[in-house]
């Protein structure tokens, strides 16, 4: 009503409401290399497409006259208790979009009281996001040196991050055919390796070319289902894996004595052809949801898609694309509108759809449509 109320005063939204807009509006106003990097995805951009499909071919089935008397959305996830069942995913390089990138965007979830899960990539230093962060989680791209791993997961620890998201699908960059077009990856600009360039273990060791040895030490093709032991022994709270795409990984991660997953194809970036996302989800959820918190990411665009991603058995859902454009087009307002719409839109949802509780969804409010 806060929208209609300000229409009498013929004050409209600064942005679309529906929020699958921002993206075109982000291309015009972004540099190309920019708008290419984050709306780019791997290979013909097939995984990226079934992404939303699969949304399309989940529908609501809303019920009638259940006395529904509010619309409840909170949850608590991983050990931190959730306004709404959403927090802003790990998405690094924001400088590219917004001058004040991660900053922004953390001051935006805090003001809503929504986590966020900071990237190793960021191009703010952990430390420095912390200061303007409310609730927060770390993802980690675990580094080739082990002893880069424990300072950035101890950096993190000092600086109140108080899970980790590890992500396993990115030890390396995919073949992303915009990215190569125009001969662009923002690390090689400085551009997302500040949490790097700040931590001692790294400058000890980086010598006088720090982005390749960056380059160097970035990946880590070589990790199995036992280096989890280590992250373990230097990570004392809730630990999920981001990236699960197969039953077989999320009841590894499960014996692995994991705290959660994400299920995720990282918006179609790295594995075109890779299994939709949301396809993933009920298939995962069902082998394992009653052993792990399992989170879920790609594709989500609206209220209505994070309803089908609880239904389906999400406990929550990680915000990527959607709130990167808000960012760039109004930075940490931008970000609060994004956010502000989307769960909006979720409640109006859920109580529509015969609910007064995220709690009590499940796939009985689906129609499966092929
Ligand atoms: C990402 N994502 C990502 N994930 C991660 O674990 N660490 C990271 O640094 C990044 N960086 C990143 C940059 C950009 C520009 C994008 C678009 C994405 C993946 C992200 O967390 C999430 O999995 C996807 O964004 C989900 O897909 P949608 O919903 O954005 O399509």
């Amino acid at each position: 009503f806060e929208i209609y109320l300000n229409g009498l005063n013929d004050v409209r939204p600064p942005l679309p409401t529906d929020l699958t807009r921002l993206e075109a509006l982000a291309r015009e106003r972004l540099p190309r290399e920019a708008y290419d990097y984050v709306a780019g995805s791997a290979g013909t951009g097939d995984t990226a497409v079934a992404n939303r499909e699969a949304f399309r071919h989940w529908r609501i089935v809303p019920r009638m006259l259940r006395g529904v008397a509010g619309g409840d959305l909170t949850t608590r996830v991983l050990g931190t208790d959730l306004p709404a069942p959403v927090l802003l995913g790990p998405v690094g390089v924001l400088n590219i979009v917004h001058p004040e990138g991660e900053l922004a965007a953390a001051r935006a979830a805090r003001s809503l009281g929504v986590p966020v899960v900071l990237s190793t990539a960021a191009s703010h230093t952990m430390e420095e996001v912390a200061e303007v962060a409310g609730p927060r989680w770390y993802q980690l791209y675990w580094p080739g040196d082990p002893e880069l791993a424990v300072s950035l997961l101890e950096r993190a620890r000092a600086a109140g991050y108080t899970a980790l998201v590890v992500t396993l699908d990115t030890f390396t960059l995919a073949w992303r055919p915009s990215d190569l077009d125009n001969a662009y990856l923002p690390f090689l600009r400085r551009v997302g390796i500040q949490n790097y360039l700040a931590d001692p273990v790294f400058t000890a060791k980086a010598g006088d070319d720090p982005v390749l040895h960056w380059a160097g030490v970035f990946g880590n093709p070589g990790l199995t289902w036992d280096d989890l032991a280590f992250l373990r022994e230097h990570w004392d709270g809730p630990i999920a894996l981001k990236g699960i795409q197969a039953t077989e990984d999320a009841r590894r991660a499960v014996d692995a004595g994991m705290d959660g997953i994400v299920v995720s194809n990282h918006g179609g970036r790295q594995v075109d052809g890779a299994v939709a996302a949301l396809d993933a989800l009920p298939i995962i959820t069902h082998a394992v949801g009653d052993q792990i918190e399992v989170l879920f990411d790609s594709g989500v665009r609206t209220g209505a898609d994070v309803f089908k991603a609880l239904a389906l058995g999400a406990r929550a859902v990680l915000l990527g694309r959607p709130y990167v454009y808000g960012l760039a087009l109004d930075g940490e307002d931008g970000v609060r509108h994004v956010l502000r719409c989307l769960l909006a839109e979720l409640e109006l949802t859920l109580r529509l759809s015969g609910h007064d509780h995220v709690a009590g969804l499940s796939s009985d409010d689906l129609h499966e449509q092929r």
